[in-house]
């Protein structure tokens, strides 16, 4: 069940002249876990999103995926192998319906495949993709609906969907909950834990409710140093923990 990790890094580092974003951060992600990366805004934790999907390089340090080192390597790159990401603001093509936004990202995966098939399997095989994501991300019943009459909470999960069009098997989710209410986080958190059995999900989130009752792996990163791993219980009780969480909170700026 546990065996290797899928994702791992060592010694991970990204710098932004003197400001160092992310130091030296170890960690490893094990398929069907949800591992939760919390702390203050400005703890790193979108530069390290940045750095396993190959938005950003990183100044030292390495990215292994199943074995396989992706340091540095071009976010298309990392994408077909599998990697999915989401972004702290939600993207999709407003004008477009449900299905045509999961289309586009089932196609997003295909320009690297198209050579291998005939157009015409090729495009049935786009369609299938799109429909099975819709399906995972509960959009059945707005297939046709632009994303533009969407609530911000489906939108979030038209954009979950499209993700899930390119049949990631990694998923990079920045604050999936982000501006959400109750009813609409409760049905994300759900579609996220369905989801977790078949994937290695990294979940970036500020909501703790969410993370506490949610993660299987939590670590805390403070001033871009991943300061403690552990259960949620461990977590939620570790002295290290809460000192350093509370003082660089309330050291932060204001948002
Ligand atoms: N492209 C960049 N150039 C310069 N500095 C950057 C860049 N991206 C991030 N930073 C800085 O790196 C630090 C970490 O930022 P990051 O966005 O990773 O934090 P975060 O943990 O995601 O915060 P939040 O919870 O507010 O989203 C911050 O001080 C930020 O200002
Ligand atoms: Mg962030």
């Amino acid at each position: 069940m546990t065996g290797e990790p899928v994702i791992r890094t060592d010694g991970l580092t990204r710098r932004f002249g003197a400001l160092t974003a992310v130091d030296a951060v170890s960690l490893e992600f094990t398929a069907g876990r949800i591992h939760a990366v919390i702390g203050p805004n400005g703890a790193g934790k979108t530069t390290f999103l940045n750095l396993l999907s190959g938005n950003l390089r990183p100044t030292t340090g390495s990215v292994r995926l199943r074995g396989r080192e992706i340091a540095g390597a071009p976010v298309h790159a990392i994408a077909r192998l599998g990697v999915g990401r989401s972004y702290q603001r939600t993207n999709v093509f407003p004008e477009f319906t449900c299905f045509e936004n999961c289309r586009l990202g089932a196609q997003a995966r295909l320009s690297s495949s198209m050579r291998f098939f005939k157009p015409a399997d090729a495009y049935a095989g786009v369609n299938a993709d799109a429909e099975r994501a819709l399906s995972l991300c509960r959009l059945s019943h707005r297939r046709d609906d632009a994303a533009d009459v969407l609530s911000h909470g489906e939108r979030r999960q038209l954009e979950l969907g499209m993700m899930l069009a390119t049949s990631p098997s990694v998923l990079l989710l920045d604050e999936p909950l982000a501006g959400m209410g109750a009813a609409e986080a409760g049905l994300m958190l759900d579609l996220i834990k369905g989801l977790a059995s078949d994937h290695t999900i990294v979940l970036v989130e500020h909501d703790m409710d969410a993370v506490f009752s949610t993660a299987d792996v939590i670590t805390v990163m403070v001033g871009g140093r991943a300061l403690e791993t552990g259960t949620p219980a461990a977590i939620q009780v570790s002295p290290a923990v809460r000192e350093a969480y509370l003082g660089a909170a309330k050291g932060a700026p204001a948002p």
